[in-house]
């Protein structure tokens, strides 16, 4: 049975000492964690280093990156490689996030590449696929979200593929309040495990994790959830605040 995933994307939020704070209250509630429910904090890269420290020995909650550069180094002004964000103690990367390939021009061929180099140095990938609401108005997604994974996973072994979890979030419920229906989550989920058996086979079809993004909060968590095919979340606004995350978190068992 695949376990729960609980994933807080911090974005560029809070100062060291606001962020440390929120940790620090999220540790507190370690013991209270679902059984095979395993959390994941993303948040700034500054933070990192700290924060895995913290939690080196710990089973249940790791700590990853939100971004990071295709290549392991050179010329790259302002940049931060997969290789660094391990060295630190990552051990997740968000790659492909919609907020990425909009406002950072990053294309599937990017993704693609930024995944392959994560993999290569070990770092587990959430990689993230989404349409917008113009697509599924024209009802193009399940076209244009198959696409989005044929390409960002192009050369992907299957013997690395255990480090990719995807995260479906539809543009369209980014931070807008408007989340997806189970009933939809669940329709494209089933879809994206569809097409992960079609390329890489039932076994890893039944393994991989697919986490749900969008306004997902402490009110639509449970009903998502329970969704066969929702293995858990990736969860922005909601991940800033200690009492509506763990609410969020809880909402797995
Ligand atoms: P949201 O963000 O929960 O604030 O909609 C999710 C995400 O961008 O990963």
């Amino acid at each position: 049975m695949r376990k729960k995933i609980v994933a807080g994307n911090w974005k560029m939020n809070m100062s060291c000492h606001e962020a440390t704070a929120l940790f620090s209250q999220l540790l507190e509630f370690t013991e209270e964690i679902p059984e095979n429910t395993q959390v994941i904090i993303l948040p700034p890269s500054l933070y990192i280093k700290d924060f895995a420290k913290k939690v080196s020995s710990s089973k249940i909650i790791s700590i990853g990156a939100q971004n990071c550069h295709s290549e392991n180094e050179g010329a790259f002004t302002g940049e931060i490689s997969a290789e660094m964000l391990k060295s630190v103690g990552a051990a997740y990367c968000i790659i492909g996030h919609s907020e990425r390939r909009t406002l950072f021009g990053e294309t599937d061929e990017i993704i693609n590449k930024k995944i392959l180099n994560a993999i290569a140095v070990s770092l587990n990938v959430i990689f993230c696929i989404g349409e917008t609401e113009d697509i599924r108005n024209n009802n193009d997604h399940f076209e244009f979200i198959k696409s989005q994974l044929i390409n960002g996973l192009k050369n992907i072994p299957f013997d690395r593929f255990s480090k990719i979890i995807l995260a479906y979030e539809p543009v369209w419920a980014i931070g807008t309040g408007k989340t997806a229906s189970p009933d939809q989550a669940q329709e494209m989920h089933h879809f994206i495990r569809k097409a992960i058996h079609d390329l890489y086979g039932h076994e890893i079809s039944e393994n991989v994790h697919i986490l749900y993004g969008g306004s997902c909060n402490p009110d639509n968590a449970k009903q998502l959830f329970s969704c066969a095919d929702v293995d858990g979340g990736l969860i922005g606004g909601a991940s800033l605040k200690a009492q509506s995350f763990i609410a969020v978190i809880k909402a797995t068992n």
